[in-house]
């Protein structure tokens, strides 16, 4: 396997790898090692069944199941443990989360105290030239954040929004807010240190209906829009063209992504497992 960095912000491609075969001990160390080293991994036609899925994506640690999708049950109940993002409707019944329409920038279920610390993601069927996701690396965003910005966030909390999915669909269980004081979910802090190497990033989760903790809301707002500029700018991100079989692994606490609306009847399909994150974010 051979490990070749992007000449972007973030990424690399994983060439000579079969992710359907079992990964040997110095190549999983090798894995998690570029996850650490390049916070986004993509290796091209993968032909991998469930079972292979939740085998590979077990390299990275142990799985974190999905959270609570709008329509009740797992997509897949026979594998909880995978969820489903897909716009395809089957007798009557969507397949699978999100949608055709765009998922703003976000990270994976920053609304737990512990959020999953990385996610798979294995494209089954993709329309063409369409749907692109993106990536966006947070600790560059945090070292490219003017000083006095910088000071301005530390030690502020925010809090992340238990209560709506990226597609901006409320989840089971949750009803609407109007007053951001009052959302749901984890207040986490804005800039997170990476235990395993000490760099800091920024934390932001994702914009609608995030609060920053003790701001009155129009001063929250104006601050939390500042940073979304500045973490979102292209200068940190990587655009991610998908084909059939493609296999991305990225690390949900160091990175943001985004995916663009596609025509609603073309088919996505594709199955994601997330890992499970050790620690509460400080
Ligand atoms: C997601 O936000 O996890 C899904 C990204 C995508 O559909 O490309």
């Amino acid at each position: 396997m051979q490990i070749v960095a992007f000449d972007a912000p973030l990424g690399a491609e994983l060439r000579g790898l079969d992710a359907s075969r079992p990964v040997g001990a110095a190549d999983a160390k090798a894995l998690r090692r570029a996850l650490d080293d390049h916070l986004v991994l993509l290796a091209r036609d993968q032909k991998l069944d469930d079972p292979a899925l939740l085998g590979f994506s077990r390299v990275f640690g142990e799985l974190d199941p999905p959270g609570p999708n709008p329509y009740g049950g797992p997509f897949l109940s026979a594998f909880p443990e995978i969820n489903v993002i897909s716009n395809v409707v089957e007798d009557g019944r969507p397949i699978g989360n999100l949608g055709a329409g765009e998922a703003v920038w976000h990270a994976d279920m920053t609304y737990m105290e512990k959020p999953p610390k990385a996610a798979l993601l294995h494209a089954l069927e993709v329309p063409e030239g369409q749907g692109d996701t993106y990536f966006a690396n947070q600790f560059v965003a945090w070292q490219a954040l003017p000083i006095a910005l910088r000071r301005r966030i530390e030690g502020l909390y925010c809090v992340h929004d238990s209560a709506h999915n990226s597609a901006g669909m409320l989840r089971r269980g949750h009803r609407k807010t109007l007053d951001v004081r009052k959302t749901p979910g984890a207040r986490q802090p804005l800039v997170r240190t990476d235990p395993a190497t000490g760099a800091r990033a920024l934390f932001l989760g994702r914009r609608p209906h995030a609060w920053i903790v003790g701001l009155d809301v129009g001063e929250s707002d104006a601050l939390l829009d500042r940073l979304w500029a500045h973490a979102s700018d292209p200068r940190f991100v990587w655009r991610h063209r998908w084909q059939p079989g493609d296999l991305l692994v990225w690390n949900n606490l160091g990175v943001l992504h985004r995916r663009d609306a596609f025509d609603a009847s073309a088919r996505r399909v594709m199955h994601r497992t997330q890992i499970r994150g050790e620690q509460k974010i400080a």
